[in-house]
């Protein structure tokens, strides 16, 4: 079973993806590490994350960065979010993603267009969103217990900013699959979100 989970910045689809592996057995990929550890390695080399050739050699990262915590940080999202945009980008990292979703058992994929480039057939799409305002919130919290610094309302520009990046670019969008479950996490724990997408995807699996 592949199962993937799309969304915006923070709106925890993360948390959900990693939840449903562990639930599931199944392998767990953020994609959104790959595009933050081509954006790492740009801005190592000195490159311009918004240059489209720049961005293309920053492709050929190295796989240790994956583990690197310094994908956390927001410098490394705004970077991300700009090399995204640029679809010999994607294409780069596209056969990476479908293989680990054709795995023989499955997989959970997390990313913005899961749904609807990389797994297209996977049996469970979920699109996880939450409002601005309450994605900001858990964002400017996570940045707070990181030793904090950041004004909540710059937090909150990044996340308007990083969602029109995201959803205004012509390569591969962020949007939802019309076959996909939405799961609005605004007013939902943490345990009640899981237990919700654990549902819809149960709901999935027996129309099958
Ligand atoms: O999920 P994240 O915040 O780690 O993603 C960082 C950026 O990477 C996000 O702003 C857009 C981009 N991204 C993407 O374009 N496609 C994906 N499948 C995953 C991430």
């Amino acid at each position: 079973m592949i199962i993937a989970v799309d969304g915006p910045a923070a709106s925890g689809k993360g948390t959900i993806a990693k939840a449903l592996a562990r639930h599931y057995g199944l392998p767990h990929l953020d994609t959104g590490l790959l595009y933050r550890a081509v954006g790492v390695s740009v801005m190592r080399a000195g490159g311009d994350p918004g240059d489209a050739e720049d961005a293309l050699h920053g492709c050929a990262f190295d796989p240790a960065l994956l583990a690197d915590a310094v994908l956390k940080t927001e410098s490394a999202g705004r970077a991300a979010s700009l090399v995204s945009a640029h679809p010999q980008v994607r294409e780069a990292l596209l056969e990476r993603q479908r293989a680990f979703a054709g795995q023989p058992g499955g997989a959970v994929l997390d990313g913005r267009d899961i749904g609807t480039v990389i797994a297209p057939q996977a049996e469970a799409k979920l699109f996880v969103t939450a409002s601005s305002g309450i994605r900001a919130q858990r964002r400017f919290r996570e940045l707070e217990s990181m030793g904090g610094g950041v004004p909540f309302d710059a937090v909150m520009a990044d996340i308007l900013a990083r969602d029109e990046r995201d959803t205004a670019r012509s390569a591969a969008p962020l949007r939802q699959a019309e076959d996909a479950d939405l799961l609005d996490t605004s007013d939902l724990s943490i345990d009640a979100a899981v237990q919700r997408a654990i549902a819809l995807v149960e709901a999935r699996k027996a129309d099958r």
